[in-house]
C-alpha cells in the first residue's frame, strides 16, 4: 500500500486537491471518502468533478445517495453512504460503464454488508487540533492510500 499525508489550510486547498487527483485519472477507478460530518469530503468531490470536466453542479448528494454526471471526461458517480448504502452490484454496474465511483462515508459499507469495499483509493479527511484538542480553524489533516491490489497504485500523484 501506498500512502500520501496532506495538510490542508482552506476550503480551496481542498478543493485543489481533488482537482489534481482527479487530473491523473484517465480510466475508471473506485474512490472511498471519509472523514466527521462538515470535515469537508463534499468540497474534495466537487474539485475532483472539476478535474475531471464535469460540468454540472456538484453539491452533497446525501438525500438522493447517488447523484450521476456523465458530461466530464468520464462519467462521474458521486455516491453518500451517510444514510443509504448501496450494493457492490450497484457499484459494479456503474464500473462496468467505466466510471469513477467516489463514496462519501465509504466506512458504513462494512457495517451494513459485514464485507470490505475493494476500493482503488482511500481518503480520510481530519480536522486537525492545537496542543490543548481544540479544533483549528479550516486546516484539515488528508491521507490518501492506494491498496497494493487497486487500479491507482501505479499512479503518480501528487
Ligand atoms: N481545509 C478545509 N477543507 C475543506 N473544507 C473546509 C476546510 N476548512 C473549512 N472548510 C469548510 O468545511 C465545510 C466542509 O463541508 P463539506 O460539505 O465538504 O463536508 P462533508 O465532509 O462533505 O460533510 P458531510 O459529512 O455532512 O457530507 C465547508 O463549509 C468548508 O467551507
Ligand atoms: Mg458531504
Amino acid at each position: 500500500m501506498k500512502r500520501i499525508e496532506k495538510v490542508s489550510n482552506n476550503p480551496e486547498e481542498t478543493f485543489q486537491m481533488g482537482k489534481e487527483l482527479a487530473l491523473k485519472i484517465n480510466s475508471p477507478v473506485l474512490i472511498g471518502l471519509s472523514g466527521e460530518l462538515g470535515s469537508g469530503k463534499t468540497v474534495f468531490a466537487k474539485g475532483f468533478a472539476s478535474g475531471l470536466e464535469v460540468k454540472e453542479l456538484i453539491t452533497s448528494p446525501t438525500f438522493l445517495g447517488i447523484s450521476e454526471s456523465f458530461s466530464g471526461r468520464l462519467p462521474f458517480i458521486h455516491m453518500d453512504f451517510y444514510k443509504k448504502v448501496v450494493t457492490k452490484d450497484m457499484i459494479q454496474f456503474y464500473m462496468d460503464k467505466k466510471s469513477v465511483v467516489l463514496i462519501e462515508w465509504f466506512e458504513n459499507f462494512v457495517d451494513v454488508f459485514k464485507e470490505e469495499l475493494d476500493l482503488d483509493m482511500r481518503m480520510y479527511i481530519q480536522y486537525l487540533k492545537d496542543t490543548g484538542g481544540n479544533i483549528i480553524d479550516n486546516m484539515r489533516q488528508i491521507q490518501i492510500e492506494f491498496p497494493a491490489n487497486g487500479k491507482a497504485f501505479n499512479q503518480q500523484i501528487f
